[in-house]
């Protein structure tokens, strides 16, 4: 997840910059970069890898004096982290940074000249374009204008330009750039953290806002005419400021699920075809069963990837606990492929498990949110989540996009088979994850309010038919993590076979009722706990009669909206309860975010 930072002033701005820069590390990065414009010349230096590596490479750049800069950390998603992807990206006498992504740039790009491109990102296009019309306008800022106007989907900007050397060009669609003052300074990141300390009043820019700032001058305008900036003080709270107004980065991570959804399905699915860079079809071929190997909440991810991948493409698919895997002395046949699912990529069991598929010989896959952790290094090829770095020990966003991820890899082993109408219903529904995931401030009212109804009884069961069991599972690990409520998920037709025992009034059931798929068996199987005097927590697009509580989803074309509906209110009703009772959300008692020893 990238960051930007820039600055206007006469302080020592490598120092600013590379500051700036560490304040946003924990976004995650696996590249980093910094471009100073000072006494008329221009210098850059980029690094892979952490900014240690971009510190000691940048040694010998910048000086005392008045300058302008702008630096970046990037999250690849539009070609390979290497230092010519790494942003600042540079024309013949400009500099550009950028957060999101530009969704026309391959038309943009056949227009210019492609021998002037030297990486394989989206973002490279804004400065050439920029020189462009440089020509055509002899105003730098028209020429700013002319750019942005011409760019489609979403972007956090700065650029700065020996066409005018004490000042930077910045501009925001859909994605977060804030500017800050302070006498002449004038300062610019993605999130508040680098700014505390520094600026003295901030503007939080609005979708389609651009303009330029000078030393002691920020000019702001939206739709081509000219507003006024509206200042407020800064926050001086470091940690509140890296939650972004969130109580718990648990919750942060729940809101921020829309977004990086988008960032992994970003170009992995076409108009009528899922694509991976990191894949060939070669690499399948021969394979004629999937394990899917993994620990807690990354085993329940693969789960659900069991039934899709058996369900979409056909090949028979098993989902496999690392721990036990390790131990039961398991058949590894050389046709089976097998797949680590890890958050962290670097789970202790997970990685012994991959080691034994290696020893056998077996093609090994990851799906990982760590780029170079020891799994990502060990497995034959690697599909990485894009999820950001976590920080709640609770697993949230990682859990999401691990499915997503497992579920384009069910389509792409399926699409040469499915019918294309079929095919294209899945990928259409794909495409709509990221609304499909965002919170309605509704919902989480309506959860918060019901929380309180559920902070005592002797036990939870999350129950679920189908995809839904494996949510189920999920749901009831993500309650006893953080609140140590007791909590089981349980195959919905399997409680009569003796859970059922335990039903009544104190015995709460949230029971996952999806409206396209299985409705009526769940239906059954939630009545005859209703008859028994549980107490039912219906979490469904349809109001259930029977339930004591309820809390809707939108009905949804796509039994997978649902589920993903539904991730997102345990997650909510989770988190709630755990609050009310007083816990520490994010790092809950007796847990590990990543759990590297046996
Ligand atoms: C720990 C974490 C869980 C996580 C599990 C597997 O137990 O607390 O949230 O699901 O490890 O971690 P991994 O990094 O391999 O997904």
């Amino acid at each position: 997840m990238c960051g930007i930072v820039g600055y206007i002033g006469s302080r020592n701005i490598k120092e600013f910059l590379i500051e700036g820069l560490k304040e946003l590390e924990y976004r995650g990065y696996d590249s980093a970069g910094i471009a100073i414009l000072q006494d008329g010349a221009l210098h850059i230096c980029k690094a892979v890898g952490k900014l240690e590596n971009l510190i000691n490479k940048c040694a010998s750049i910048g000086h005392e004096g008045f300058g302008v800069g702008i630096g970046h950390t990037r999250w690849a998603t539009h070609g390979k982290p290497t230092e010519l992807n790494a942003h600042p990206h540079l024309g013949e006498f400009s500099y550009v940074v950028h957060n999101g992504i530009i969704e026309n740039f391959k038309t943009l790009k056949e227009e210019l000249d492609p021998d002037r491109f030297v990486s394989q990102t989206d973002t490279e296009v804004i400065v050439h374009l920029f020189e462009r019309e440089l020509r055509n306008h002899s105003d730098p800022f028209k020429a700013f204008e002319a750019t942005i106007a011409r760019l489609r989907g979403s972007f956090a900007i700065l650029l700065i330009t020996k066409a005018a050397p004490d000042t930077i060009f910045f501009a925001r669609e859909s994605s977060p750039l804030i500017v800050g003052t302070k006498g002449e300074e004038i300062f610019f990141a993605s999130s508040d953290a680098p700014l505390i300390g520094h600026a003295q009043q901030v503007h939080y820019l609005a979708d389609g806002e651009y303009g330029f700032a000078r030393p002691g001058e920020v000019v702001l305008f939206h739709d081509g005419r000219r507003i006024e900036a509206s200042y407020q003080p800064l926050t001086i709270d470091k940690e509140l400021a890296q939650k972004g107004g969130y109580r718990f980065f648990m919750e942060k991570e729940i809101y921020e699920q829309s977004e990086v959804i988008g960032e992994t399905l970003m170009g992995r699915v076409k108009e009528d075809r899922i694509e991976f860079e990191e894949l060939d079809r070669t690499f399948f071929e021969g394979i004629d069963s999937i394990t899917l190997c993994a620990c807690g909440t990354s085993f329940h991810a693969g789960l659900t990837g069991s039934y899709l991948i058996e369900r979409l493409a056909k090949i028979p698919a098993r989902a496999e606990i690392a721990s036990e895997f390790r131990y039961k002395e398991p058949l590894l046949r050389p046709n089976t492929l097998f797949v680590a699912i890890s958050q962290s990529g670097e789970t202790a069991d997970t990685l012994e498990a991959l080691k034994m598929a290696k020893r056998a010989n077996l093609k090994t896959l990851a799906i990982c949110n760590v780029d170079n952790s020891s799994i990502v290094r060990l497995a034959d090829r690697t599909l990485l989540t894009r999820a950001g770095i976590e920080k709640g020990v609770a697993s949230t966003k990682a859990f999401t996009t691990q499915v997503a991820l497992l579920w384009m890899l069910a389509l792409y082993l399926a699409q040469r088979e499915l019918p294309p109408s079929t095919l294209e219903r899945e990928l259409q529904s794909l495409l709509h994850l990221p609304t499909a995931l965002r919170v309605p401030p509704q919902l989480h009212e309506r959860i918060r309010r019901l929380s309180k109804r559920y902070l005592h009884g002797h036990g939870f069961f999350f129950i679920g038919r189908d995809i839904f069991y494996p949510l189920a599972l999920e749901g009831a690990l993500k309650l006893k993590e953080i609140s140590y409520l007791h909590a089981e998920g349980y195959p919905a037709g399997e409680m009569k076979h003796g859970p059922i025992a335990l039903a009544d009034p104190e015995l709460f059931t949230i029971a996952l009722m999806p409206k396209g798929l299985l409705y009526d068996k769940i239906k059954s199987n939630v009545e005859e706990l209703s008859a028994r005097d549980a107490t039912i927590c219906a979490i469904s697009p349809t109001p259930f009669e029977l339930a004591d509580d309820y809390i809707p989803i939108e009905e949804q074309e796509h039994p997978m909206l649902e589920y993903f509906q539904m991730a997102l209110v345990l997650q909510l009703l989770a988190m709630e309860i755990a609050i009310r009772l007083g816990n520490d959300v994010d790092m809950p008692r007796n847990l590990a975010k990543s759990v590297t020893v046996e």
